[in-house]
């Protein structure tokens, strides 16, 4: 039997997290598999593209020096990588659809040149945003959902998001020693951009005393209320956690800078800080703030990161293998599926208020059935 030659291309565009290595390792170790060649009749080789989309729009593909851009993946290379967080093929932010420098011919021309029979994207809504387009545009492509904010439609599970919700955990069984010796609140912000995923589900992990999400608005003075209804309890401390994206009832997100990255995003932050101050001036208790910001993408993957950066890239591989493209790889209701890309875009998997969320204690339910 004639064994056809197929090029796949991969990258990691948007946000890093634990989960993309393992992603890749699967990806590559899928479609180099020498048993499942002849069923296929098809001999996989993977190029790994760096840096996201830009090195899609940086790489000159007939130059003899395609290095920095360009690298070839094999079963070797990646045999250790699912240990590791991040993602060794670097990423960015930058979008070839960008309204001020729209580079989306060339990335397209790029695809062509090096004889890409598909693209593999690992991304969040921006970057599955721009598969989609592409997709839309002639190219083969597959996505695999990566994002610690867990907001992506299409799927209840996103590459990286265990991961953080255990550091959030761990860090916050440290704060508990020295919030009880100090009798102090601390107020932790989490990331989660507009969806409130890891603060409610971190806060729960955790036992956060309150837990203030952007599906539902706070008032401070609920907030000074709930301090002290605990404090009357008997609580030496309380653990406050705040999504970046929590915003007052009525309000709008705390934003650190004005302005919009090539994805659209705005950088939010500022709540934490925000609502410390509110508590002191309300009560009179000592109050500080903690951010955990980039610490939440760090570190080596949980073991459901691993398993899940495994399904999802073996499944991707399904899709290529079955020329099934334009679809991400999902897992949905306890099942690996896929989802049309097309039908992710302008949608984002929000907390369910009315069934995830206490809106008077300002807390995971306690009516779970
Ligand atoms: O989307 C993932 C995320 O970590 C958000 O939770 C956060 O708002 C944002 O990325 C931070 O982005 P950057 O790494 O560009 O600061």
């Amino acid at each position: 039997m004639r064994i056809k030659r197929s090029r796949l291309g991969i990258l990691t565009s948007g946000g890093d997290c634990a989960g993309l290595n393992p992603a890749i390792k699967w990806v590559v170790k899928t479609a180099t598999d020498e048993r499942l060649e002849e069923e296929r009749g098809v001999r996989y080789e993977v190029l790994g593209i760096r840096d996201g989309f830009k090195g899609l729009v940086e790489v000159d593909p007939f130059s003899p020096d395609t290095e920095g851009y360009i690298e070839h993946l094999d079963r070797d290379k990646v045999r250790t990588w699912d240990r590791v967080g991040g993602t060794f093929l670097g990423t960015s932010r930058l979008s070839p659809y960008d309204p001020k420098n729209d580079q989306s011919r060339r990335v397209i021309e790029n695809i062509e040149k090096l004889g890409l029979e598909a693209l593999i994207v690992l991304g969040g809504d921006g970057s599955l945003s721009i598969a989609s387009r592409l997709e839309q545009a002639g190219v083969n492509v597959v996505g695999i959902p990566k994002t610690i904010d867990k907001d992506l439609a299409g799927t209840d599970y996103t590459l990286g998001f265990d991961t953080a919700l255990n550091v959030v955990t761990e860090e916050v069984d440290r704060l508990r020693t020295t919030a009880g010796s100090h009798k102090r609140i601390f107020v932790v912000e989490t990331m989660g951009r507009t969806a409130g995923w890891l603060a409610l589900e971190g806060g729960e992990a955790c036992g956060a005393y309150i837990i203030l999400i952007p599906e539902h608005g706070f008032a401070v003075d609920r907030v000074n209320e709930l301090v002290l209804e605990g404090r009357r309890a008997g609580a030496r401390y309380e653990i406050i956690i705040a999504a970046e994206g929590a915003k007052l009832a009525g309000g709008s997100e705390f934003v650190k800078h004005e302005g919009v990255d090539s994805f659209g995003h705005q950088a939010l932050g500022g709540v934490a800080e925000y609502v410390a101050a509110e508590i002191r001036r309300g009560t009179g208790l000592e109050t500080r703030s903690v951010v955990l910001s980039h610490l939440q993408r760090g570190g080596a993957p949980s073991a459901h990161d691993r398993r899940m950066g495994r399904f999802f890239g073996i499944a991707a591989v399904d899709l290529v293998v079955r020329r099934d493209y334009g679809k991400m790889v999902s897992y949905t209701s306890g099942k690996m599926t896929a989802f049309p890309l097309k039908d992710i875009i302008g949608k984002l998997r929000l907390v369910d208020v009315s069934t995830q969320y206490d809106a008077e204690r300002y807390n995971g339910r306690r009516t779970v059935l």
